[in-house]
């Protein structure tokens, strides 16, 4: 019963020492000397502001020694917390720093596989918020690049509900067989940001704003205050539906809801993908969207279909008492003999059908539920110092962004797409195959 995943979690928890950056690391708790600053990582954070607050408390244990935002005001307001850091406007000049161990990147989705290439080709440990890419080919290019290195960096996506102990909960119902044989997988999102198209020029940007950077390697687009006007950790609202800034939910809360699935099923790349939804829209990604998926078969289920919903469109649910509007963000799991629904926090489990009274499911005892994984953001520090491993590596995390991005293809050109996940290649139309990669603006390079 006791998975590689359990194993790894407890050996790394059982650990007494670990060795790692040439230096001997204790786990924390455990004897004094761990947090010498000897023992520190040299991190930078690239994305100061917004959603960098909410990794202050987490990395405050080590030396932060660079902040890079295109805001100047946003590097001030993270250099309050970390006075001694060196202060950089461009990621790609902060990476020359020679010191640095890690990095933290949380800024536009169009510039996370940028940063994540750029970051990696340095050797230096990542921490990318989520989607690592902002079109198939860049998450492909983050994850391989990271696979080529996985012996000595540790990378962790940002999708930290991850470490919610629901997403074990009912990673242990499915594969325990709960519901039977796994058949179709379901995962959705309410929210609905309705936007025409970019926002018309207005204004000059303010001096402390180096617009030019923040449009990056992006098609440019006129400045409008419309991008900025978003409270901290909340602006991305305020770009990600375009789709030269991001993918809209199918990356925002995407991210989060499909890890739910990716968890629970041990999946790979898809060899099918299917779209639909509203009209497209060149400019902007869309609100009501449905792709689908064909998973292969691993060595505990059979092939699964996979599907994401968003914006209103929603599966059906499996009985009318259970109003699946009413979970904002959530998933479900249909099986041979019932149904798993759950959001980030609960779940119901739903036997059906005349033979499904769980006597052919055996509950874990308290010693075979998977440990918790404990702090996420801790999660990755460790292993950089440490064994390297993280929940959410770029093979957890990329292949799942991966799949989602190939939908967004699917729904543009409303074609049913077969896909060869080991070559990055839609075998079928050449205008999908086309619209894996996105173009980029003179100067910028992708994996440099
Ligand atoms: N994991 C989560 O729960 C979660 C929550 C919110 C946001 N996010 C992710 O975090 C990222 C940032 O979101 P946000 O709402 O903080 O957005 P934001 O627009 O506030 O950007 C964050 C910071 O990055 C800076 N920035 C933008 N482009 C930059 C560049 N090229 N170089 C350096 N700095 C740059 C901005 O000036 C800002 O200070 C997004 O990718 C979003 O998906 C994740």
């Amino acid at each position: 019963m006791m998975n590689s995943k359990i194993l790894q979690r407890r050996q790394f928890l059982k650990s007494t020492a670990v060795t790692g950056l040439g230096l001997t690391i204790l786990p924390s708790g455990v004897l004094s000397g761990a947090n010498a600053p000897s023992n520190k990582l040299n991190v930078a954070m690239i994305g100061t502001w917004g959603r960098a607050d909410a990794h202050f408390d987490a990395i405050s244990s080590e030396n932060i020694v660079a902040l890079c935002d295109v805001d100047e005001n946003h590097v001030a307001h993270a250099a309050k917390r970390f006075p001694r850091a060196k202060h950089y406007v461009d990621w790609r000049k902060c990476l020359e720093q020679k010191d640095l161990n890690a990095v933290i990147c949380c800024t536009t989705d169009h510039t996370h596989a940028f940063v994540g290439n750029w970051t990696l080709n340095r050797d230096l440990h990542i921490y990318l918020e989520k989607p690592i890419g902002n079109c198939v080919e860049e998450a492909r290019k983050v994850r391989l690049n990271w696979e080529k290195k996985k012996n000595k960096l540790a990378v962790q996506v940002g999708t930290q509900r991850h470490a919610k102990p629901n997403f074990e909960r009912v990673r242990e119902l499915v594969k325990d067989g709960a519901i039977g044989e796994l058949t179709d997988c379901y995962a959705w999102g309410n929210r609905q940001i309705r936007r025409k198209g970019y926002p018309p020029a207005q204004g000059q940007p303010p001096k402390n704003l180096h617009y030019d950077l923040w449009i990056g390697p992006s098609p440019y687009h006129p400045y409008n205050p419309e991008y900025f006007a978003g409270g901290p950790g909340m602006n991305c609202l305020s770009w990600n539906m375009y789709w030269d800034y991001g993918t809209g939910q199918v990356g925002d809360m995407g991210s989060h809801t499909i890890d739910l699935v990716w968890n629970a099923i041990d999946a790979g790349l898809p060899t099918t993908a299917e779209g639909e939804g509203e009209k497209f829209n060149p400019e902007v990604t869309p609100v009501e969207l449905h792709i689908a998926f064909d998973i292969p078969a691993n060595d505990w289920r059979g092939p699964v279909r996979v599907h994401w919903y968003q914006g209103g469109m929603m599966p059906r649910s499996p009985k009318e008492y259970i109003d699946l509007n009413k979970i904002g963000h959530g998933a479900m799991f249909k099986g041979t003999k019932g149904f798993v629904v759950c959001d980030f926090d609960s779940r119901i489990l739903l036997p059906f059908g005349d033979d499904a009274d769980l006597t052919y499911y055996k509950r874990r005892t308290k010693d075979e539920v998977i440990p918790p994984l404990g702090h996420f953001q801790k999660e990755w520090v460790n292993a950089c110092k440490g064994d390297l491993k993280t929940s959410c590596d770029f093979t957890y995390g990329g292949t799942a962004i991966e799949m989602m991005l190939l939908g967004m293809v699917a729904y543009r050109t409303g074609e049913k797409l077969e896909y060869d996940g080991a070559a990055g290649r839609v075998t079928n139309s050449a205008k999908a195959d086309d619209l894996l990669r996105r173009e980029y603006r003179p100067g910028w390079t992708l994996n440099g």
